[in-house]
């Protein structure tokens, strides 16, 4: 199909939203925009580009199908117990204040269930660690919603009926994670090609987020990460990713299943 169209339409996307397109993967831009150029039925990345200029909806449209938002509570059940019984035990050894991040946490679900895993690990002891649970993303919606911290019935399906009584309560249109949970967790949009991360992290979770980008971009992103990280720190990719370029030799394996990596 037309290359050069193609390239045009990743720049202008660069250009006229924060989108960085350049930095994905082309075969998965391609892919989610023909989805958009089908359902309006446009057969050329010309002709989209020619729609996207006049129709700034469509923007809006492309960058739902190009952020790809799912996500669920304690999504791979078998992480979070790895994270309960071999990273928490550590990195709460010394009475010390404990900054995890969640990197690409979507509407919330990741960065609350850390929440409520941690705060049933810590008990009494939360005093001692003043946890905070750094939760970023690019799409806006989304973190308006996980600010919010409220989720339909169908979204708490299949959560452990203990979380449920003990951290939500029930709310209108729904649940909502009480506030004792929602007060631990800092949600802010960041970038994770270009802005600065955070530092003096703990813990770093990056699950289901950087499968799309480039192979450059995962390898300084993953050094980056290194950086980010206290001494002693974890670093959760989960099953769908593996560690790549330089900060595979940096980083020691600390668990091959669960994906988990030690600085
Ligand atoms: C599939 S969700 C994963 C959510 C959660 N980590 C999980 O595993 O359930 C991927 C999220 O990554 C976000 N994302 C995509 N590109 C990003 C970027 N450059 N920086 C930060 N977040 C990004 C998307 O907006 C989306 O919410």
């Amino acid at each position: 199909m037309d290359e050069y169209g193609f390239r045009l339409l990743r720049e202008r996307i660069k250009r006229d939203t924060n989108f960085n397109a350049p930095c994905y993967e082309e075969k998965h831009l391609k892919r989610r925009l023909a989805v958009r150029m089908r359902a309006l039925n446009i057969s050329t990345y010309q002709e989209y580009l020619g729609f996207l200029s006049n129709k700034n909806e469509e923007y809006h449209r492309l960058l739902r199908a190009l952020t790809i938002n799912v996500t669920k509570f304690f999504r791979d059940p078998t992480t979070y117990d790895a994270i309960y019984k071999l990273v928490f035990p550590k990195i709460t050894s010394s009475k010390k204040h404990i900054r995890i991040w969640s990197s690409g946490c979507s509407d919330g679900k990741e960065p609350y269930s850390l929440a409520m895993l941690l705060l049933d690990f810590l008990g009494d002891k939360v005093v001692d660690h003043t946890p905070v649970i750094y939760a970023s993303d690019i799409d806006d919606e989304m973190l308006r919603k996980a600010k919010r911290g409220v989720y339909s019935k169908n979204e708490v399906e299949g959560l452990d009926s203990r979380y449920l009584l003990r951290y939500f309560e029930k709310y209108p249109d729904g649940y909502r994670l009480k506030k004792k949970v929602r007060d631990i967790v800092r949600f802010q949009h960041r970038d994770l090609i270009s802005d600065p991360m955070p530092k003096c992290i703990d813990l770093i979770l990056c699950r289901n987020v950087v499968i799309y980008f480039a192979k450059n971009v995962k390898e300084k992103i993953y050094l980056n990460f290194y950086n980010a990280l206290n001494p002693g720190g974890f670093l959760v990719l989960g099953k769908t990713e593996t560690l790549l370029g330089r900060a595979r030799e940096m980083f020691k394996l600390f668990n091959n299943v669960e994906r988990i990596y030690a600085k």
